[in-house]
């Protein structure tokens, strides 16, 4: 598994990974962006190890150079996921997915990957924007029950869909949310789901 820090990245196995989670919580944050989310987490909960995983490299030069030492950050597509992160979260959270990531969601494809890196009864924080979807060509509610109705269908216990609206998006520790808040279209979703045991 590649992680990343500043313009460096070297590679680890399970057992290097085993060896930090065995006495934290895992956070594992799917298309993280530029980690800001991941290093608010490190700070605010210094017994967890918090891992952000992104596609995007560039993005993460920053945050990653100077992330506190319970945040790591690993380089890898979210559909595909490096099998050291296998049964490791207890707690997984996708904050405004696009692209592959969102259509992984709406298709299906991703939620495999998440039964895979969740330990049982791992919680679901999942959060949507409607410019995304509507950018996927599906309309905002559509879309967002498409992917509930699939969480259910793989077995996530699933709460309902709650309003964001546009302080809420604005108090939010991530890049996407600030940019949202001040956006044309801040209409965003919320839901939190749990793994079966
Ligand atoms: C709209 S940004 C949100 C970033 C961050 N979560 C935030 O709230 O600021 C979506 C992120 O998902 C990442 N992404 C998209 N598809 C991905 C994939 N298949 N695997 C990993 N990351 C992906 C992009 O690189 C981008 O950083």
């Amino acid at each position: 598994m590649e992680l990343i820090q500043g313009k460096r990245s070297h590679n680890v196995d399970r057992g290097w990974l085993a060896a930090r989670a065995a006495t934290s919580d895992v956070l594992l944050d799917l298309g993280t962006g530029d980690g800001r989310f991941v290093r608010q987490m490190a700070i605010a909960h210094p017994h967890r190890l918090c891992i952000g995983v992104d596609a995007c490299r560039e993005n993460l030069w920053a945050e990653s150079r100077t992330a506190p030492p319970n945040a790591i950050f690993v380089i890898a597509n979210a559909l595909a996921l490096p099998p050291e992160l296998h049964g490791v979260a207890a707690q997984i959270t996708i904050n405004f997915p696009w692209g592959s990531l969102l259509r992984g969601l709406l298709d299906g494809t991703l939620l495999g990957e998440l039964q895979r890196v969740a330990q049982p009864h791992a919680a679901l924080d999942l959060r949507l924007n409607a410019g995304a979807l509507i950018e996927a060509g599906v309309a905002f509610e559509a879309g967002a029950t498409t992917i509930r109705h699939a969480l259910l269908g793989h077995g996530w216990r699933c709460g309902p869909w709650r309003a964001m609206d546009a302080p809420a998006l604005r108090s939010f520790p991530t890049t996407w949310a600030r940019r949202l808040a001040w956006g044309r279209d801040p209409r965003a979703l919320a839901l939190r789901a749990e793994a079966r045991g």
